[in-house]
C-alpha cells in the first residue's frame, strides 16, 4: 500500500481538491486497493469543517465528490503513517520540513513537482474569485495524474 497526505494551510480549498480529484483518479484506474490518500492543514482553524463551498462547487461541475471530506491539521505522526507528504506551496513545504522527524524515509515535496505544468506551486484561492478555483482544478487534474504515474512506476 502506497499513502499519500496532500498538506495546504487551511485544509479546506487546495489539498481537499487535490484529495477529491486523486481519489476519484485511483478509482477510476482500480489502485484504489493500492494507494491511500489523505489530506492535511498545516494550520487548525477549519478543523472539521467541510471543504469551502466554491472548492465543493467547483469541483464537483469537473466530477469531483469533495463534500464528503473534513479539515484536520497536520501531525508529526502523519510522518510515520504516509509514503509521499505533498504540499502546495513553498510555505506550506516550509512548515513541514520543521516538523519532519529525522527517521522520514518517504518524499516530502511540492506536488506540482509531478505535474507538467511550468507553474511550482498551487495558488491559493482563498481570497480570490471563481477563476482561482478553476485554475486550482487544471493544475490538480495534471499533477494528479503524474503522480499516480510515479507511484505506478516505482
Ligand atoms: P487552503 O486555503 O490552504 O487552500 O485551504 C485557505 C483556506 C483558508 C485560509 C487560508 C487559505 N484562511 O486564512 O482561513
Amino acid at each position: 500500500m502506497t499513502r499519500v497526505l496532500f498538506v495546504c494551510l487551511g485544509n479546506i480549498c487546495r489539498s481537499p481538491t487535490a484529495h477529491g480529484v486523486f481519489e476519484q483518479k485511483i478509482k477510476a484506474q482500480g489502485l484504489d486497493k493500492r494507494i491511500e490518500v489523505d489530506s492535511a492543514g498545516t494550520a487548525s482553524w477549519h478543523q472539521g469543517n467541510p471543504p469551502d463551498s466554491r472548492s465543493i462547487r467547483a469541483a464537483k461541475g469537473r466530477g469531483y465528490a469533495l463534500d464528503h471530506l473534513r479539515a484536520r491539521q497536520v501531525t508529526v505522526s502523519d510522518f510515520d503513517q504516509f509514503d509521499y507528504i505533498l504540499a502546495m506551496d513553498a510555505n506550506n513545504l516550509a512548515d513541514l520540513e520543521v516538523m519532519c522527524p529525522a527517521h522520514f524515509t518517504g518524499h516530502l515535496g511540492l506536488f506540482l513537482a509531478f505535474g507538467g505544468a511550468s507553474e511550482k506551486e498551487v495558488p491559493d484561492p482563498y481570497h480570490g474569485g471563481e477563476a482561482g478555483f478553476q485554475h486550482v482544478l487544471d493544475l490538480v487534474e495534471d499533477a494528479c495524474d503524474g503522480l499516480i504515474q510515479n507511484i505506478v512506476n516505482r
